[in-house]
């Protein structure tokens, strides 16, 4: 089993994404285990502050470094696995099927989500372990990606599809993933007179061989 420890300041984000679909049965089978926790446990003043203004100026709130290396210590004293600590930031390595397969081979993986406009610096220097970006765009903060990567992860493992030949199946010899275009019943769909849609040859004629070569030239690697 995996464990995923997400430390957010939205831990509400999670609950209804996490409790549905295949996700959900992943958990009640044990085969992947998601902790969600509120970095505001970690603070010791009033009002639980986790930002504060930036240094050198600037409009932006910037995520304070105490809460978070408190609770990162404190998360990965509960076993004596030292987790990896991946942290989200649009600067981080792009986040890739590769990089999913990888860390699906982990025990326990420790998701830190920025949020305002930034993260100070020192957490990114000596706390995480991997900085992912899911993408050249700017969000507002970790917890999607973080979604985003728990989902691509948990589906790698065995069982949690439910299919472990589709795995087999897809995934390539440097650990990619191979995507290919897939059609059902009916063979020819026609939504109007004189327009039919139709399933390609192939794939109703029983060839497997020339199905996988169909396959290999429309199919993409990712
Ligand atoms: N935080 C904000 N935008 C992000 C992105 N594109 N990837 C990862 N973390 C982010």
């Amino acid at each position: 089993m995996i464990t995923f420890e997400i430390i957010t300041i939205f831990p509400e984000i999670f609950k209804c994404y996490f409790k549905e679909s295949l996700i959900s049965k992943a958990q009640k089978k044990e085969l992947i285990k998601i902790n969600v926790y509120n970095l505001r446990d970690w603070t010791d003043d009033k009002r639980k502050t986790v930002d504060d203004s930036p240094y050198g100026g600037g409009l932006g709130m910037v995520m304070k470094i105490e809460p978070i290396f408190k609770a990162i210590n404190e998360i990965k004293s509960f076993k004596k696995d030292n987790p990896k600590v991946v942290l989200f930031t649009p600067r981080g390595k792009k986040f890739k099927q590769k990089i999913a397969y990888d860390l699906s081979k982990e025990e326990r993986i420790i998701f830190v989500c920025g949020r305002y406009e930034g993260i100070d610096e020192r957490v990114l220097k000596h706390l995480a372990d991997i900085k992912l970006s899911i993408g050249d765009y700017v969000l507002m903060g970790g917890e999607l990606p973080a979604m985003v990567v728990i989902e691509t992860i948990s589906r790698l493992i065995p069982e949690v599809i439910g299919k472990e030949n589709f795995l087999k199946e897809r995934i390539t010899n440097d650990k990619g993933f191979i995507e290919y275009p897939q059609y059902t019943r009916p063979e020819v769909f026609s939504p109007e007179k004189g327009i039919y849609w139709k399933v390609p040859k192939i794939l109703i004629s029983g060839n497997h061989k020339e199905i996988e070569k169909w396959r290999k030239k429309h199919g993409k690697k990712i």
